[in-house]
């Protein structure tokens, strides 16, 4: 496994891989690695000769300060569970090398999909995602790239932003991994006292509860029970929680379509913000 810092040795690395007709798989991460982030390789090792991950916590997708100076970095370990999983290539650069002269303009219209949930809430959040995922398929320049449903705003955001600038990698999206209680494994998981760790299920247990109750319940009703149940433990507030539809995330009124529906929610546990996403009818 080779690890680069600059960006003109890793273009030069994957331009060689490029040449020798090897397909490139990418992961892109901020570190504090997981079983969810290893999954996401051995997807790319199946289907690429080569995969590359970088490690990167980027700064301007970051809306919150405190949120950026705690969030969890693990370089260490990070470097040896890639090795363990057969990863080709790490790129961890540093801030000045990727934003040499700031933040680099974007103008995407995204339309709704970076104006509710995340978006509403995280102001500028998904156009520094945008920015930082565009910046690192140009440098990787991957085939295929792939992306956990856990952040699932953020895959349509990636998407759009592929469809939108025609680029030629094939995104892929895998299914969220969760700790053995339900809990959507995250690095922001880290951060919670045992305490937290152990209350932090609730949200897992209500999303089960609530795809029982789809279809039985009006949504509107549905989701003033799903407030209130994970608000019922104090240590909990919840910052919003959807039903909408998969496809452009517009909030569903009835269950007309419901086999697109899929309720969104994001949590503070204590001061760890956390999110999590399931699909009511499949
Ligand atoms: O999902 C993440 O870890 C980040 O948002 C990403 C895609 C690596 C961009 O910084």
């Amino acid at each position: 496994m080779k690890t680069f810092s600059l960006i003109s040795e890793m273009v030069k690395a994957v331009q060689k891989e490029h040449k020798a007709g090897h397909s490139i798989g990418f992961v892109p991460t901020m570190g504090a690695l997981h079983e969810g982030h290893l999954s996401l390789m051995e997807e790319s090792k199946k289907a690429n000769d080569i995969t590359v991950c970088s490690i990167f916590v980027n700064p301007i997708q970051f809306n919150n300060k405190k949120d950026l100076e705690k969030y969890p970095r693990n370089l260490k370990e990070d470097l040896r569970l890639l090795q363990s999983a057969g990863c080709d290539y790490v790129f961890i650069p540093e801030n000045e090398e990727v934003y040499p002269e700031g933040t680099p303009r974007l103008d995407i219209n995204f339309g709704s999909l970076d104006k509710v949930m995340e978006g509403k809430f995280r102001p500028g959040h998904f156009k520094g995602v945008a920015i930082i995922v565009k910046k690192l398929f140009e440098i990787i320049t991957p085939d295929h790239a792939y992306f956990g449903k856990k952040d699932y705003q953020q895959l349509l955001i990636i998407r759009h932003l592929v469809s939108v600038l025609q680029l030629p990698v094939q995104i892929h999206a895998s299914p969220t991994f969760r700790e053995p209680d339900g809990l959507a494994m995250s690095s922001r998981n880290l951060r919670l006292t045992i305490g937290e760790r152990e209350m932090a299920s609730l949200i897992y247990q209500t999303l089960c509860k609530v795809k029982e109750k789809a279809g039985h319940l009006p949504v509107k009703e549905l989701r003033r029970w799903a407030i209130k149940k994970i608000s019922s433990n104090p240590a909990f507030t919840v910052e919003y929680f959807e039903i909408v539809d998969k496809n452009d995330l517009h909030i569903l009124e009835n269950w007309k379509e419901k086999e697109n529906a899929l309720a969104c929610t994001a949590v503070f546990l204590g001061d760890v913000r956390l999110i999590d996403n399931m699909e009511l009818f499949s």
